[in-house]
C-alpha cells in the first residue's frame, strides 16, 4: 500500500460514521460527466471506455468537477460495467443510447462463457486510476470507489443493455432461479475482491450501486438482491473495517429496514422517499445519503436553494451526506449544480436541532 498525504476534509467519513460534523458533506452521483463542457471536450477525442481504461484520463475527468465546485468527495471515473467486461463479456458504449452487449447471456449454457478473473490484473487500470487520483487530490477530499451490485450487473448481462422493465433478466429469476443464484454468487465473489482491491489502491469510501433494485418485487429483492448486497457489505467490512461502505439500492424502499442491517454504514436514497420516513424505517442504525430529485436542478437557483435547505432540515444534521436521489443529467446547467452545492455549504440548521 502507498503512503498518501493526510486528509484535510474528513466531513464525509465522519458523517458516514454518524459522528458530529460542522456542516453536512456533499457530493453528487455522476458529478463528472456530460453536463460539464470540459468533459465533453475531452470525450470529443476519446471513446468512453478508453477514458475509463487510461488512468491519466480517468484521473483528469475525476478532478474536473472538483475544480469548479467545493465538493466534499471525489468519485473515481469509471463504470459499473467494467466487471462484466472482466468476466469476458464485450460491452460497448453507444453514444446517445447507452451500454450495449453484442453477445449477452441468453441461456444457462452461456454462463460457461464467463471466467473468474484475477481482479487485480483484469481491472488493474481502475486500481491504477484510483492511486493516481488519490495522489493528485493531495488530501483535499476523500476518494470514493464503487461497483455495481450483483443484481444490477446481472440485469445488464442478460438484457444486453438498458431496459425499462428488465423483463428478460427477471425472466431468469423466475424460470432459472438456481442458475441465477450461481451467476449472482460469482459476481459477488468478484465484487468483494474488487472493492477490497480498490481500498488497497486508495479508495477511502466505497459505494455499491443497485440501480435496478426497483424493478424487483419485495420478494425477488429479498431473494436475489439483498443476500448478495449483504455478503458484499459484511465481507468487505470484515476485511477493511476502517473504510465506510454505502449501499444505494434505487427503488428498494420496501426493504429499507433490512438494508439498514446489511453491513453498510450508509444507505443511499432516491428522491421518491421522504427523509423523515426513511429515518423512521432505518431507526438511526445507519447514516443516510441523498436525496434531492435531480430534476429539481431544472428550477431557478433560488428555488434549488430553498428545496435543498428543506431537504437538509428533514434529514437533520447528524448522519447525513447530501446528494441527489440519482445521477446528474447531461442537460443540467453547471451553474444550477453550483447552486445545490453552495446551498448545502451555507445552510444553518434551525435552532431546535
Ligand atoms: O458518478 C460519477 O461521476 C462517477 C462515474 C460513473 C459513471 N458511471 C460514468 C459514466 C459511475 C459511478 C457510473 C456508474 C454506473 N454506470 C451506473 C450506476 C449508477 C446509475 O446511474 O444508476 C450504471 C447503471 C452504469 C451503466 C451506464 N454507464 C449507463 C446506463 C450509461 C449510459 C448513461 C447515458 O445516459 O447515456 C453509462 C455511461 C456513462 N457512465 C457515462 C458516464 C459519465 C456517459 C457516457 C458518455 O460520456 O457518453
Amino acid at each position: 500500500m502507498t503512503d498518501f498525504p493526510p486528509l484535510q476534509n474528513d466531513l464525509l467519513l465522519r458523517a458516514a460514521r454518524r459522528e458530529p460534523v460542522e456542516r453536512t458533506p456533499v457530493w453528487i452521483m455522476r458529478q463528472a460527466g456530460r453536463y460539464l463542457p470540459e468533459y465533453r471536450a475531452l470525450r470529443a477525442d476519446e471513446a468512453f471506455f478508453d477514458v475509463v481504461r487510461t488512468p491519466e484520463l480517468a484521473t483528469e475527468v475525476t478532478l474536473q468537477p472538483l475544480r469548479r465546485f467545493p465538493l466534499d468527495a471525489a468519485i473515481i471515473f469509471s463504470d459499473i460495467l467494467v466487471v462484466p467486461q472482466a468476466l469476458g463479456l464485450r460491452v460497448e458504449m453507444i453514444p446517445g443510447r447507452g451500454p450495449y452487449f453484442p453477445d449477452p447471456l441468453r441461456t444457462v449454457e452461456d454462463l460457461r462463457r464467463l471466467r473468474r478473473p484475477d481482479v487485480r490484473e483484469a481491472l488493474h487500470y481502475m486500481l491504477e486510476a484510483i492511486t493516481m487520483t488519490r495522489k493528485a487530490l493531495a488530501g483535499r477530499v476523500p476518494l470514493i470507489g464503487f461497483c455495481g451490485a450483483p443484481w444490477t450487473l446481472m440485469a445488464y448481462m442478460v438484457e444486453g443493455g438498458g431496459s425499462k422493465t428488465f423483463a428478460r433478466a427477471k425472466g431468469w429469476l423466475y424460470r432459472q432461479p438456481e442458475a441465477s443464484h450461481r451467476l449472482l454468487s460469482l459476481l459477488t465473489d468478484v465484487l468483494v475482491e474488487f472493492l477490497i482491491a480498490q481500498i488497497d489502491a486508495g479508495a477511502q469510501v466505497v459505494q455499491v450501486f443497485d440501480s435496478w433494485a426497483g424493478v424487483l418485487s419485495p420478494d425477488l429483492f429479498r431473494t436475489f438482491a439483498l443476500p448478495y448486497l449483504r455478503r458484499i457489505g459484511e465481507e468487505v467490512g470484515k476485511a477493511r473495517p476502517e473504510v465506510p461502505r454505502i449501499v444505494f439500492a434505487r427503488g428498494a424502499h420496501a426493504s429499507l429496514a433490512e438494508l439498514a442491517d446489511a453491513g453498510y454504514d450508509v444507505v443511499g436514497l432516491d428522491w421518491t422517499i421522504d427523509p423523515r420516513q426513511a429515518r423512521k424505517l432505518t431507526g438511526g442504525r445507519v447514516a443516510l445519503q441523498g436525496n434531492l430529485d435531480p430534476c429539481a436542478l431544472y428550477a431557478e437557483p433560488e428555488t434549488i436553494r430553498r428545496l435543498t435547505h428543506r431537504m437538509l432540515e428533514a434529514f437533520g444534521p447528524r448522519g447525513h451526506i447530501a446528494n441527489l436521489g440519482h445521477g446528474l443529467h447531461p442537460d443540467h446547467n453547471p451553474e444550477h449544480v453550483r447552486a445545490f452545492v453552495e446551498a448545502v455549504h451555507d445552510y444553518v440548521p434551525v435552532a431546535s436541532e
